[in-house]
């Protein structure tokens, strides 16, 4: 991917707001989403900058990404506005419009929806919403597993990622949002 002046500027911001872990965790993200860009046909250049920024607000102070959450204008689920490891993707796709007047919809939705996921995700989302899981960094149990199956079939690792994802929150007792069983189902279907 070649560097301009705005990646620059985007990495600067990331550089001075979060840990050097999750700075390489976000490089990380943003290359996994060229390549599944590439791969499945999306904008590589958006996938670039959605991975890169995708967790921009991660390390904001939680009241700090709670007033944005409640003052956003996206749609918010009450699931969403109680669950503090959730609000960082609204704040985020709120705070890339205000700091670097992004205004590209589909590449602030691939943000806002990182975390929960929805029906009817743009190619664009679903590669940053799996580039998140499958990035250099990630180290889980299955994430080799994962790996293949997103080299293989962007669907049926959706289909994979929701499934572990909703059991997780389940076996948690966390809620889960509407936006996340939406997308299960639609990708259900893609269960081998
Ligand atoms: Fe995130
Ligand atoms: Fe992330």
């Amino acid at each position: 991917m070649k560097e301009n002046k705005q990646i620059g500027i985007y990495k600067k911001y990331l550089r001075e707001h979060l840990s050097k872990k999750r700075y390489t965790h976000s490089i990380n993200v943003a290359g996994a989403a060229v390549e599944l860009a590439k791969k499945y046909g999306a904008d590589t250049d958006k996938a670039y900058t959605a991975g890169l920024l995708h967790d921009i607000a991660k390390e904001m102070p939680a009241e700090e990404q709670r007033r944005i959450v409640l003052a956003s204008s996206l749609k918010v689920s009450d699931v969403e506005k109680e669950a503090l490891p959730l609000f960082h993707a609204i704040a985020g796709a709120e705070l890339v419009q205000t700091l670097f007047d992004i205004e590209d919809e589909e590449l602030i939705w691939a943000i806002r929806w990182h975390t929960v996921a929805a029906g009817g995700m743009s190619r664009l989302a679903v590669v940053v919403y799996l580039a998140d899981l499958i990035s250099a960094d990630r180290d889980y149990k299955d994430v080799g597993r994962m790996r293949k199956l997103a080299d293989k079939s962007i669907e049926r690792a959706m289909c994979e990622a929701l499934r572990f994802s909703i059991s997780d929150s389940v076996s948690k007792g966390n809620s889960i949002p509407l936006s996340t069983l939406e997308a299960y189902n639609e990708y259900i279907h893609f269960k081998k």
